[in-house]
């Protein structure tokens, strides 16, 4: 049994909990124990966990009680913090992205992880999200060719649910650059390896000056590729990613807000709409995404990949820090425009 111990039930804590949960009928694991600072959050957590035990704060939970697995889904700024902890205590972890935010938590994590040798993932959800995925298949595989050009983009209205507001605190959420556009930063540094160039190009503001739009352009062995991340000013925007790849032959066009979600155009005219694999489990969790799908798939690799001992080549914990690094540099030159 894969005893879990939980920090973090907020909004992307309860769509973790509630995959476990899920898997819980699959495989061996059980969430034992859980951490949240806010008592209604504990009280939604035990609706879906009722034999967990409950801890007000994430060091009390790793002091008290044995775990296999560690899940951190607390504000950004405490990941390496808790994910240390965890390490220490030889647990394995699946921390939320960002992994962390500074240089110097990128070096403590790389030190900890290089003595403690524990399992780790990192929830770089993209990867596992299937529109991203068949994506992937088209870059390795190329039955339309090379790809040429790459746009992509990730458009959400302001983020208002968040404990203590931490979203709109640059030193606890890495801004939209950290904390949006690194799903897009951390894709193509996947797919495409790390970019010879990255610079952003756009850059706004919010009225308290930290950064709530950034565009940035990268090049990949000479691929143009365009990553745009926003918070608009309203939080009823809905929130929907995009991108438009463009290969020798065919241009495949995502949207994560229409239906269908992929299409291809090629160069002989046709329009194909590619099968995606469909989940429309959605889960009451406060936040502008609420869909079960790609966070349940990342959350099944990750624990078959436990049970069975087989490494994680997904998101390991060395790929999210690369990307927390490649985040940073993109964040130190967009400050200073
Ligand atoms: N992968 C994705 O698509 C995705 C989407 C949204 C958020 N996230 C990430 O998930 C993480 C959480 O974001 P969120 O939207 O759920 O935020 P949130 O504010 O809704 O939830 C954070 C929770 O952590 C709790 N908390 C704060 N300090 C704590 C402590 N010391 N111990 C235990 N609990 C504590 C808060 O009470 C809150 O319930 C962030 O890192 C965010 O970047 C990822």
């Amino acid at each position: 049994m894969i005893r879990v111990g939980f920090i973090g039930a907020g909004g992307m804590g309860t769509t973790h909990l509630e995959s476990l949960k899920v898997l819980s009928k699959e495989f061996p694991v059980e969430v034992t124990a859980i951490a949240d600072e806010t008592s209604e959050r504990r009280t939604a957590a035990s609706v879906i966990w009722p034999e967990a035990k409950m801890y007000g704060d994430g060091d009390a939970l790793l002091s008290n009680g044995d775990y296999d697995l560690i899940y951190i889904a607390t504000p950004s700024f405490l990941h390496s913090h808790f994910a240390i902890a965890a390490m220490r205590k030889k647990c394995d972890v699946f921390c939320e992205k960002p992994v962390c935010l500074t240089e110097e938590e990128c070096a403590e994590l790389e030190r900890t992880a290089a003595e403690c040798k524990v399992r780790f993932m990192v929830g770089q959800v993209v990867r596992s999200t299937p529109e991203y995925v068949y994506l992937k298949k088209l870059i390795d595989e190329k039955p339309y060719g090379n790809l040429r050009d790459i746009v992509m983009q990730r458009i959400s209205g302001n983020v208002k649910w968040g404990w203590e507001d931490w979203f709109h605190d640059a030193k606890r959420s890495g801004t939209v650059v950290l904390d949006l556009s690194i799903h897009d930063l951390d894709y193509l540094r996947y797919v495409l390896g790390e970019p010879d160039t990255a610079r952003p190009v756009h850059v706004a503001r919010f009225d308290s000056g930290m950064i709530n739009h950034i565009i940035s352009h990268l090049t990949f062995s000479g691929i143009p590729a365009t990553c745009e991340a926003v918070w608009h000013i309203s939080g009823k925007e809905k929130f929907r990613a995009q991108f438009r790849a463009d290969f020798d032959h065919a241009t495949v066009d995502f949207n994560g807000g229409a239906e269908p979600s992929v299409t291809v155009y090629t160069d002989d005219g046709q329009v194909l709409v590619p099968e995606m694999p469909s989940d429309d489990r959605v889960v009451a969790n406060g936040m502008n995404i609420n869909s079960l799908g790609a966070y349940y798939l990342e959350d099944r690799y990750f624990i078959k990949s436990l049970l069975e001992n087989t490494p994680n080549t997904i998101a390991p914990l060395e790929e999210g820090i690369r990307s927390v690094r490649l985040g940073i540099q993109i964040l130190e030159q967009a400050e200073k425009l």
